[in-house]
């Protein structure tokens, strides 16, 4: 399988890594060792988006989608539930052997975002929960959905509001500003790029989809105490995650701390944690 993580001649782009390789092998890497605890802390939160991705695509009982950057499959699990065929797709061999563990039956297949292991026009539909974040060239993955589309199929994809919003985000964000040390990490995209929905509709357009679309919708992050919020970030996230690791433990620890205290402002009445954290969801055809 040829690797386009990078841009191909002819491409005009505007949110790309500058080192693309080192950028996916530090996500890949990150990936592998975060499936546990990704599923554990991130599931009952990003699994929240899946109703208003899969209803944005408009799927009928015998649709054919693809999900990429599939995770521990909760796509593919309620996508299956409304009678599609279902393809999930991640580049983590582990994260997959995860996916096909929690859903047996259910098709799960290792490959790449930025080239995709399909013919061209395949699918009715492709999605993308919180996958475009971690891609070192998101518009080629656009691009990629694109291809395996059939004439009347639609993409859709979700992103995390600004962290202004999306308050676990705002949290970390700045105790690491305030505590954090000067680590060096790869060059990514902008993590907030398509935070932005008049950007999310300028690159689905610039990537030729038409009549894009964008909404905000409402999540909320429920963890049982302040205690699970640093460990969700530090071992269950690929580039938040490695931003973290790689802090002398003096600055991490007082990055934990400062985390742990903001979070106990979102206490609820029955003792759990809520924090906001609002996504983008956005969408377009490819005729
Ligand atoms: C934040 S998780 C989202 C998982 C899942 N879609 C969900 O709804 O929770 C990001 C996922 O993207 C996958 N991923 C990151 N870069 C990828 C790439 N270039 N190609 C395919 N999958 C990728 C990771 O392995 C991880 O499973």
């Amino acid at each position: 399988m040829s690797r386009q993580i990078g841009a191909s001649e002819g491409d005009v782009l505007v949110n790309y890594s500058k080192e693309p390789e080192a950028f996916h092998e530090f996500e890949l890497l990150g990936w592998e060792s975060a499936v546990d605890q990704y599923h554990d802390g991130w599931g009952n939160l990003t699994s929240q988006a899946v109703r208003p991705l899969l209803d944005a695509l408009n799927l009928g009982t015998t649709s054919r989608l693809l999900d990429v950057a599939s995770g521990p499959g909760y796509v593919a699990e309620e996508a299956t539930a409304r009678g599609c065929s279902v393809i999930g797709l991640d580049f983590s061999a582990n994260m997959v052997k995860k996916a096909r563990a929690v859903h047996p039956g259910l098709e799960f297949r290792i490959g790449d975002a930025q080239s995709l292991p399909f013919e061209d026009e395949t699918f009715d539909a492709v999605s993308m929960n919180f996958g475009m974040l971690h891609l070192a060239n998101p518009e080629v993955a656009m691009k990629e959905a694109l291809r395996v589309l059939k004439r009347e199929g639609c993409f859709a994809f979700t992103v995390w509001a600004p962290p202004e919003e999306a308050l676990g985000f705002g949290a970390i964000l700045r105790a690491v500003e305030k505590y954090g040390e000067n680590v060096t990490v790869p060059h990514g995209p902008d993590f907030f790029f398509y935070s932005k929905p008049e950007e999310c509709k300028i690159a689905l357009t610039t990537v030729g989809y038409l009549a894009p679309k964008v909404m905000l919708i409402d999540l909320c992050w429920r963890l049982a105490s302040a205690n699970e919020f640093f460990p969700a970030f530090y071992g269950g996230t690929a580039r938040t995650g490695g931003l973290l690791r790689r802090q002398p433990p003096e600055a991490r620890r007082r990055i934990e701390e400062e985390v742990r205290q903001t979070v106990e402002e979102y206490r609820a009445k029955d003792g759990s944690i809520e924090i906001p954290m609002p996504a983008v969801l956005a969408w377009a055809s490819k005729a």
